[in-house]
């Protein structure tokens, strides 16, 4: 059956409010590219949104499946609990930074890890407030959708939202100025003491890059004050690395740029080549403050997607996934920054390992220090590039931010194809 077919009948059976970026249907997809159903390749820059890292029906995690599939497929892990959930857990202890006493728990989405957080947190600290930061993203349910920034599409008209949830500015060099990292992280700081008190703040929950919001990388300096203010406040310091952990960004966690140890991580995306998993793994004594039964859920931690998310882990590993980031990240700077020379509508560049993005601004009007967002061409240089078979996706508050997140199997001439679509799709709509 056709794309065209396929979409005629997904319009009478599946809700409106589930959008696809792309309106062709996938058959096969493997390492860095999909083939769809009219029988047409794609180089793939998106990864389902960052999480096939290792590939598409990467061969370890296949096999793992299978083999997890003939054993057993599920038993609930608070009725009847199995190896591969501890086994998982472990990873996340040793992989995470920070050398003390871990404990994890898993879940199915990243949405839920991040509930799953604030809920520990506030065990853990017997207070209410949750601090989060402009631009963020954190998911989809009621209290993520709180602690989400963004209105449209993810929160209009679904409110009314959890309370005791608090937004402070982030960094974002393009748009505060050049603030440097300390500055912003005092302007952050000064807010929360004023206008929701240390003394009530549970979590500071924050994406050491942002994702949905822009691939907004704050300023050197900027995470680790955030993150010794909520220590010295007795907060729980929570990064969200549901997007850029396991290898995305070069790094098994974004955290470790620049040295800063969470008391809490969220996880989710990556760590299950494919299969939905999540968890939060940090400090024993903040974990453990929970109750016997007060964590869980039906479905998380299955035992298919633990099965996955080992096999996942090997691969990253195998295959030094963290230096393949770095070996992309390199490869994409130098031909974006060469773009950018004959496209004074590409303001910034910006992000790490595999996790790269471009905004694009109209041309700064004297006296203006922040450049105005062109989200009509952000969505003009996606269309070309999908037509030219280049999977891309936008994000960012102003809709402006063109994304860039392979598979970190990709190969270099898959990378060196994806930067030619880009390139022409850039110049023709300058
Ligand atoms: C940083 C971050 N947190 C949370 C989420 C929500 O994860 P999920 O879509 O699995 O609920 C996402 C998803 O994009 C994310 O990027």
């Amino acid at each position: 059956m056709s794309s065209e077919e396929l979409h005629k009948r997904r319009t009478s059976a599946v809700a409106r409010g589930v959008s696809s970026v792309i309106s062709s249907y996938v058959d096969t997809a493997a390492g860095g590219g999909l083939t769809d159903v009219d029988g047409r390749e794609w180089i793939d820059f998106a990864s389902g949104i960052a999480v096939t890292s290792v590939g598409n029906a990467a061969p370890r995690v296949v096999a793992a499946v299978q083999a997890q599939v003939e054993r057993f497929t599920h038993t609930c892990f608070m009725v009847t609990p199995y190896e591969s959930y501890v086994a998982v857990c472990e990873r996340l202890a040793e992989l995470t930074p920070g050398d003390f006493d871990k404990r994890a728990a898993l879940f199915n989405s990243g949405a839920e890890a991040v509930e799953n957080a604030v809920k520990i947190a506030r065990h853990a600290t017997g207070r209410t407030a949750v601090v989060v930061f402009d631009h963020a993203y954190h998911g989809r349910t009621n209290l993520t959708m709180a602690m989400t920034a963004k209105s449209m599409p993810y929160k209009s008209g679904f409110g009314p939202f959890a309370p005791e949830v608090y937004r402070v500015p982030m960094s974002y060099p393009l748009r505060d100025g050049g603030l440097s990292g300390p500055e912003a992280a005092a302007r952050a700081i000064d807010m929360i003491e004023k206008q929701v008190g240390a003394a009530n703040v549970a979590a500071v929950l924050i994406e050491p890059i942002q994702g949905e919001g822009g691939f907004v990388v704050p300023a050197r300096g900027f995470l680790p004050a955030i993150a010794g203010w909520a220590r010295s406040a007795g907060a729980v310091f929570v990064a969200d690395e549901i997007q850029t952990g396991f290898c995305r960004t070069g790094n098994w966690f974004a955290s470790e740029h620049e040295g800063v140890v969470p008391d809490l991580v969220t996880v989710a995306k990556g760590m299950a080549g494919g299969l939905p998993l999540a968890g939060v793994v940090g400090r024993a004594e903040m974990m453990d403050a929970v109750h016997p039964g007060g964590l869980g859920g039906t479905y998380g931690g299955n035992p298919i997607a633990c099965a996955a998310s080992l096999a996942a882990v090997e691969t990253m590993r195998e295959l030094d996934l963290n230096t393949a980031a770095r070996a992309i990240e390199a490869q994409f700077l130098p031909a974006l920054s060469t773009f950018a020379e004959r496209d004074p509508g590409i303001g910034d560049i910006r992000g790490r390992g595999a996790m790269i993005a471009i905004e694009l601004t109209r041309p700064v009007p004297s006296g203006l220090i922040v450049p105005e967002p062109d989200p009509g061409r952000t969505g003009q240089v996606a269309r070309a590039c999908h037509a030219a078979g280049l999977l891309v996706l936008t994000c960012g508050t102003y809709g402006n931010v063109l994304r860039f997140l392979p598979p970190l199997v990709i190969s270099e001439a898959e990378v060196d194809r994806g930067l030619e679509i880009l390139e022409t799709a850039l110049l023709d709509t300058i």
